[in-house]
């Protein structure tokens, strides 16, 4: 589509999934307005952010969604992937399990996802370091056999938020 300048715009539809309290809507919310609440409630149902970048002078905009890690909160699944060109494999670096449970999101990813779909491994929490569960090196490791990019974030201090997301838009574009 083309904007008022008549230059070319891009809108990339990007999901983000992961356990519940992993800090999926915190990353959004830290990404998109530069907010973080200790306090969120979980996600129901879902909730998107449009954000723009720029790319080689061209304006991009991220329609991000995030959905509830809890089963019984989730809305539609095949309507949540559908379009997705970019995904946020979310868990937190003090709980295990849900590092443990990345397995089955990306089985999820991919049994509904329609197209080439660009991954990020993301664990969160990294301002936890005192109470690590989940090594730097296994992460890694996981990434590289699944063909995922791999960034440790904190929805808290900031760290690598932005740069999770623009390494993911940078990819689809
Ligand atoms: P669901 O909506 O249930 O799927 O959870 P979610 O993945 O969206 O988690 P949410 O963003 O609501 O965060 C859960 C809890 O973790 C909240 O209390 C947040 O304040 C906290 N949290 C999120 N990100 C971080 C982080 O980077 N560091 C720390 N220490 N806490 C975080
Ligand atoms: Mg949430």
């Amino acid at each position: 589509s083309s904007d008022e300048e008549g230059g070319e715009e891009y809108l990339f539809k990007i999901v983000i999934i992961g356990d519940s309290a992993v800090g999926k809507s915190n990353l959004l919310s830290r990404y998109a307005r530069n907010e973080f609440n200790l306090h969120s409630k979980a996600t129901i149902g879902v909730e998107f952010q449009t954000q723009s970048m720029e790319i080689d002078g061209k304006e991009v905009k991220a329609q991000i969604w995030d959905t509830a890690g809890q089963e019984r909160f989730r809305a539609v699944t095949s309507a949540y992937y559908r379009g997705a060109v970019g995904a946020l494999i979310v868990y937190d670096i003090s709980r295990r399990t849900t590092f443990d449970s990345v397995g089955r999101w990306l089985d999820e990813l991919k049994t509904h996802s329609d197209t080439t779909v660009a991954m990020m491994l993301v664990g969160n929490k990294c301002d936890l370091e005192n109470i690590r569960d989940v090594s730097v090196e296994e992460a890694k490791c996981l990434a590289e056999a699944e063909g995922l990019f791999f960034m440790e974030t904190s929805a808290l201090d900031s760290t690598n938020v932005k740069k999770a997301f623009e390494i993911v838009i940078r990819e689809i574009y």
